[in-house]
């Protein structure tokens, strides 16, 4: 042992006095999470008679109707507060025709879990065209091969009453253009359904973490959504005033996407919402966790439960997660 300088006898302040026992961490603990606030997206694909795995999320599947259902109503069981559905369809068109159709993979897919869940749950749809079209953008195309935002907002409108027609709870404008909301807002008010409500995508980034979705709604997009999506690159001003329009459109819920990368963002934007606000934990924060827990690097189940609370603790009362199922189980 080394001569030391005379010390201090006693630390004045000791913040480990409160670390001592499970019992003092849980009394002072100040966030907490519950099943009901989370939200499981599920993908429901057309014309397979097997559930398909997604190769780069592992453990999330492109569900049969069938299995759609048995999966949906275990999560509710579960806990689970929600429910966000994606379609997948067997053919894809320039305009996404499937989007609107009643017959369309997803409104038939909303159909269905309202009809074996209702009220039991909150549904939601992806209120968006590309998983519909076959250049896979989100929405349709001018001559000059841009997003034309007007002519997609008519697309959006109708989409917003086929999913209103099957059962949305809550349709989930997550397309980027200006104006949707307030355009799926008058539609559905314009056949008296005020009563479904409309989850603003504001802020959403034009982010590399979606690669995994495209898998798993079987994208044909080549490129990328840098005229629509908001850029990594920009702060908090433009989240801001993205979260005030879609307020202003009449949405009731906003939403930040992705949520570990945008931390920053979903506090700020929690500060100063007043509408309730949810996180997205996308696809790729889901396939970077799975894969480094595959190669044993990490200790899965902690990850999982300590992003999750970091996403609720910057200020999401709610988190859509493709864990949200395995989570409520270790919550409960
Ligand atoms: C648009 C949509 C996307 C995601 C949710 N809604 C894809 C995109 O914007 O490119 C991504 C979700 C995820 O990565 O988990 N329909």
């Amino acid at each position: 042992m080394n001569e030391l300088p005379a010390l201090p006898a006693f630390p004045a302040s000791r913040p480990r006095r409160l670390r001592r026992t499970a019992a003092l961490r849980k009394l002072t603990h100040e966030v907490s999470l519950q099943p009901s606030d989370l939200i499981l997206p599920m993908f429901v694909a057309e014309g397979i008679s097997e559930p398909r795995p997604i190769n780069s999320m592992p453990g999330v599947v492109q569900h049969t109707m069938d299995s759609l259902a048995k999966a949906a109503i275990g999560a509710v069981e579960a806990g689970v507060g929600g429910l966000m559905l994606y379609g997948v369809p067997t053919s894809k068109d320039a305009v996404g025709s499937g989007a609107d159709d009643p017959n369309g993979i997803l409104n038939q897919g909303l159909a269905r879990l309202k009809f074996e869940l209702g009220d039991a749950t909150v549904l939601m749809g992806d209120l968006c065209l590309d998983e519909f079209t076959d250049h896979g953008h989100c929405g349709v195309l001018a001559n000059d091969g841009s997003v034309d935002n007007d002519a997609t907002l008519r697309r959006y409108a109708s989409m917003g009453l086929a999913q209103a027609e099957a059962g949305a709870d809550l349709v989930a404008t997550s397309g980027m253009m200006d104006g949707q909301v307030a355009v799926v807002r008058e539609a559905l008010d314009g056949v008296r359904r005020s009563d479904v409500g409309v989850l603003g995508y504001a802020p959403k980034y034009a982010s590399a973490f979606y690669g995994p979705f495209r898998e798993a709604v079987s994208s044909s997009l080549e490129g990328d959504r840098l005229t629509y999506q908001q850029d990594p690159a920009r702060g908090v001003r433009e989240a801001l005033a993205e979260v005030a329009l879609d307020v202003a459109e009449g949405a009731d819920l906003v939403m930040v996407k992705p949520a570990l990368p945008y931390l920053d963002i979903l506090s700020a934007v929690a500060q100063a919402s007043p509408v309730p606000v949810a996180a997205y934990q996308v696809s790729g924060e889901y396939a970077m966790v799975e894969a480094a827990a595959e190669r044993g690097w990490i200790d899965r189940e902690r990850i999982v439960m300590e992003t999750l609370l970091s996403v609720r603790r910057a200020g999401a009362s709610m988190i859509l997660t493709y864990w949200a199922h395995e989570a409520a189980n270790l919550l409960r």
